[in-house]
């Protein structure tokens, strides 16, 4: 379907269902080919609906092969059905119930949504729309039912039979070779957290009590042979439901908690209630086949959809509209749980780094959006580091604005009034208002506005009177359909930094807030602090305190001062991050001074030198962000207009090349420290020096590349986990050559066999940047470990490609026709992901000319393709617009 044909769904005309449905008896027979799918539905007219109204259910791609109402067959002139709907005009004015029978191909969903099988496992996602796809159904997340489902299936080929909810009866066909099971789920629940699981599958399993006192059976599903790679995930989920006991007063609340991997997966993962699916890339995990950074997401994604359980199960959205209410919350949950069970400051730093590169970028570009939509086409294509990324940092300053104590009891509030319901952001922001007596009206509008605010700030020093005087401004620029921007409430932690640490904060403005935090809700502000004794350095946004870009113009030696001195990890780490920052862009840009770089490589190279020396052991993981510089990308949106990515990348490469030549010294003393003895262990504080001793690899390969694939060489040899081959691998991508190829061979036999390990073989090559690369891309499109057809082989090389910022932006277009040609042929199997992987163009209108113009050219040939999906003609339509 071409976009312009697809209507505009608008926030203001939501209006309640007219029909509701209590109850869902589904009985499914499990079939590769024939799945016969017969739902018992229960029907009520809704008394804040039309009275009278026609019942039209939802469907797609749906063959209906009998239909009864209330027991009876119903005529054919009572009732119209096609693929996409079955509408019952003139229905009975009272409670009714509907029989539907239809007949579903799972083998031939290549969509993933609905129900598929994924290497022999029946399995589904319906979220946000996929329930439809089963049955002919109110497919709205405001319809809630209570499900009652029967699976039936070939014993040999789905011995493991699951749904939502508690398992109330099994048991065998007689006289065949089929079983069933019966699940019931007592919690009213929308369709599009429906799921099924049938298959061959193994599992771990503990036992686990609730603060309750209600004891839960918890098990993790896997393909046979990998039960051996479910206990990290097991190991996680016990530690996030005592978290969400202890933090948020949360006990789950079903006899069953079940998480199954699967193999193809769209997503990351989906919080079915009882019966969560993953890609089993964030849940399968040992030291030879997952790294540090899998470990680590895999304990968040497992925290997340298990929070989901309160925010988004018990308690879920209206409407699409309100997706941020489940994501952006469940986000800030799993990243609170992450910081508590790991490093604060560090988590704190990823996460920024990830909301910079991705979401920031999303802000400035065509896709912009507000995190609460006004308006979609696909909601599908709303599932954006907008809605949950910068929705999750919106609770973050709500938390922050109000206060601790009023956000838990706002928390607690929100799940005694809403618990059961179909809520709304202005129901969740009622309950904060209410805990905190605050008016959060104006707060609200960053649910409203898009795009990313700039704070501008200056401060002046009178040593006379002892005065500091910060002048604060911000503005946001434009974003599409939002040309006026107003300002938004930014909460910014500081402290005014002297020569000993923090000085007092006096001040008798009413923007201060007390415990170092102003409020900015105005276009500008000045505020002074008194008794200022010493000329101090101001250390603003601690600890990332809103979604907003700082501009203030502080000298590096100031910055090299706030690196040594501050009392806040997150603006320690900022200050030498500014610094890059400044240099790069400075040089990233055509015909740049280049003298000003090797002057930021000696002062960077010097701070990181003393650093290395004095405290980096003492916080491994620390000192490795310190390290890891801004990417090229961030550099590229930094610059924001007539990107040159090669300029950029140069500019790039010769700064840390210079760095690693500063520490070259320090090398072989720091790794050899940083080796960690015994056998591997995924715990926060090993990964941390896994993390440093590998970061100081790949400057080494930059600064000398033969010293440097010697080291990469004895790395991948010498470790016995993968954690440390695959940097060893990654370094050596940086070095041109026999060796590096060889490496890359040794990698593929050593891992052959193992696709998520492949995958990120794959990828390290695909980020190659080299103009080599776009043809070692096309020819790993043939070996044997890749495939069109599995999201994740399609997201590492494909998606690995798209994100290499000088070979995807190749100045002769051809990595934007390779692109968006594996878009246009992959819309016809996988809509979802072909979008997805458009959405790699999203900043294509800060290139500069020439390559804006060839990247304009491959957006308007994939719009202009016949029988595009909704989701890419959305995606090309909106890049274009
Ligand atoms: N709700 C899932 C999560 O935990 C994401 C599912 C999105 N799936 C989709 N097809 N849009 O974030
Ligand atoms: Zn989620």
């Amino acid at each position: 379907m071409r976009t312009d044909d697809a209507p505009l769904i608008r926030l203001e005309d939501y209006r309640p269902s007219d029909w509701l449905i209590d109850t869902v008896d589904l009985d499914i027979s499990l079939h590769p080919q024939k799945t016969r799918v017969r739902a018992l539905i229960a029907l009520r007219p809704n008394p804040e609906g039309q009275p009278g109204a026609p019942l039209t259910l939802d469907g797609d791609e749906l063959a209906l092969k009998a239909l009864s109402l209330d027991g009876k067959p119903l005529d054919a002139s009572a009732f119209t059905v096609t693929p996409q709907a079955l509408t019952i005009p003139a229905p009975p004015p009272h409670d009714f119930t509907l029989t539907i029978e239809t007949e579903v191909d799972p083998s031939a969903n290549t969509k993933l949504m609905g129900l598929y099988r994924s290497s022999k496992v029946y399995c589904t996602q319906c979220e946000a729309d996929g329930f439809r796809r089963i049955t002919y159904f109110l497919d709205r997340p405001d319809v809630m039912s209570v499900y009652t489902v029967r699976l039936e299936a070939a014993k040999a080929e789905a011995p493991v039979l699951l749904s939502n909810g508690n398992l109330v009866a099994t048991g065998e066909m007689p006289g065949s070779d089929r079983h069933f099971a019966v699940w019931h789920d007592p919690h009213p629940k929308p369709a599009y957290l429906f799921a099924l699981v049938g298959g061959a599958l193994d599992h771990v399993r503990q036992d686990y009590v609730t603060a309750d006192g209600q004891k839960v059976e918890l098990a993790v599903y896997v393909e046979p042979g990998k039960a051996g790679r479910a206990g990290w995930a097991l190991d996680s989920l016990v530690r996030c439901m005592r978290w969400d006991e202890k933090v948020f007063g949360r006990n789950y609340d079903l006899d069953v908690f079940n998480v199954v991997a699967v193999s193809d997966f769209n997503m990351g993962a989906m919080e079915n209630k009882g019966l969560n699916i993953f890609n089993d890339k964030y849940v399968l995990a040992d030291p030879q086949t997952a790294t540090d950074g899998d470990y680590a997401a895999i304990e968040a994604i497992i925290a997340h959809e298990y929070f989901h359980n309160w925010t988004g199960n018990r308690i879920t959205c209206r409407d699409w509209f309100q997706l941020c209410l489940k994501e952006g919350l469940t986000v800030f949950r799993d990243q609170e749980f992450s910081s508590d069970e790991r490093s604060r400051p560090v988590k704190r730093i990823a996460d920024v780094r990830t909301l910079r590169s991705t979401q920031f970028s999303e802000d400035a570009g065509p896709l912009a959006h507000p995190v609460r939509p006004r308006a979609y086409k696909e909601i599908n294509n709303f599932y954006t580091p907008t809605v949950y990324e910068k929705g999750a940092e919106v609770i973050r300053m709500l938390k922050v604005m109000i206060g601790d104590d009023a956000f838990r009891r706002g928390m607690d509030l929100y799940f005694e009034r809403c618990d059961g319901t179909a809520a709304t952001i202005e129901e969740f922001l009622a309950c904060f208002a209410e805990s905190s007596g605050q008016d959060l009206a104006h707060f609200a509008r960053w649910y409203e506005q898009a795009g990313t605010p700039t704070i501008t700030a200056s401060g002046r020093y009178d040593a006379a009177a002892k005065r500091y005087t910060l002048d604060l401004k911000q503005s946001t620029p434009p974003t599409p359909g939002q040309a006026e921007k107003l300002p938004v409430v930014l909460p910014i932690r500081l402290g005014l930094v002297g020569a000993l640490g923090d000085l007092p904060l006096q001040t008798s403005s009413n923007a201060y807030a007390g415990d170092g935090l102003v409020v900015l809700d105005d276009a500008a502000l000045s505020i002074t602090f008194e008794e200022v004794t010493e000329a101090p350095t101001p250390s603003l946004m601690r600890g990332f305190s809103a979604p907003a870009r700082l501009d203030l113009d502080l000298p590096d030696a100031a910055l090299l001062r706030l690196f040594s001195t501050d009392s806040d990890a997150f603006n320690r780490w900022q200050s030498l991050q500014t610094i890059a920052v400044r240099a790069l862009v400075a040089a990233g840009k055509p015909g740049s001074n280049q003298q000003a770089l090797a002057a930021t490589a000696g002062a960077l190279g010097a701070a990181f030198d003393g650093f290395l020396k004095t405290d980096a052991l003492a916080d491994p993981a620390f000192a490795a962000q310190v390290l890891r510089l801004p990417s090229p990308a961030d550099i590229a949106r930094e610059i924001g207009r007539d990107v040159d990515p090669d300029a950029v990348f140069a500019a790039h490469r010769s700064l840390s090349a210079a760095i690693g030549e500063a520490l070259l010294g320090n090398l072989p003393g720091l790794r050899a420290a940083l080796a960690t003895t015994g056998p591997y262990r995924p715990d926060a504080a090993s990964a941390g020096r896994r993390a440093l001793r590998n970061e100081l690899l790949g400057l080494a390969a930059l600064a000398e590349p033969a010293e440097g694939a010697r080291l990469c060489e004895e790395q991948f040899a010498a470790a016995d986990n993968l954690t440390d081959r695959l940097a060893a691998l990654a370094a050596m991508t940086l070095v041109p050559g026999a060796r590096r190829e060889a490496l890359i061979d040794r990698f593929a036999e050593a891992y052959a066999g193992e696709p998520l390990v492949l995958d990120k073989w794959l990828m390290a090559q695909a980020l190659i940047p080299e103009s080599e690369t776009l043809e070692r891309v096309k020819r790993l499109m043939q070996h044997p470990a890749f495939s069109l057809g599995n999201p994740n082989r399609v997201r590492a090389l494909i998606g690995g490609f798209a994100a290499n910022l000088t070979q995807f932006n190749r100045a002769d277009g051809e990595g934007y026709g390779f692109v968006s040609d594996i878009v246009i042929a992959l819309d016809r199997s996988n809509p979802q992901v072909a979008s997805r992987l458009l959405g790699s163009f999203k900043s294509w209108r800060m290139l500069e000319p020439g390559r804006r113009r060839l990247a304009q050219e491959a957006l308007g040939t994939v719009a202009r393709t016949p029988n595009l999906s909704r989701d890419v003609a959305d995606i090309a339509e909106r890049a274009l617009a």
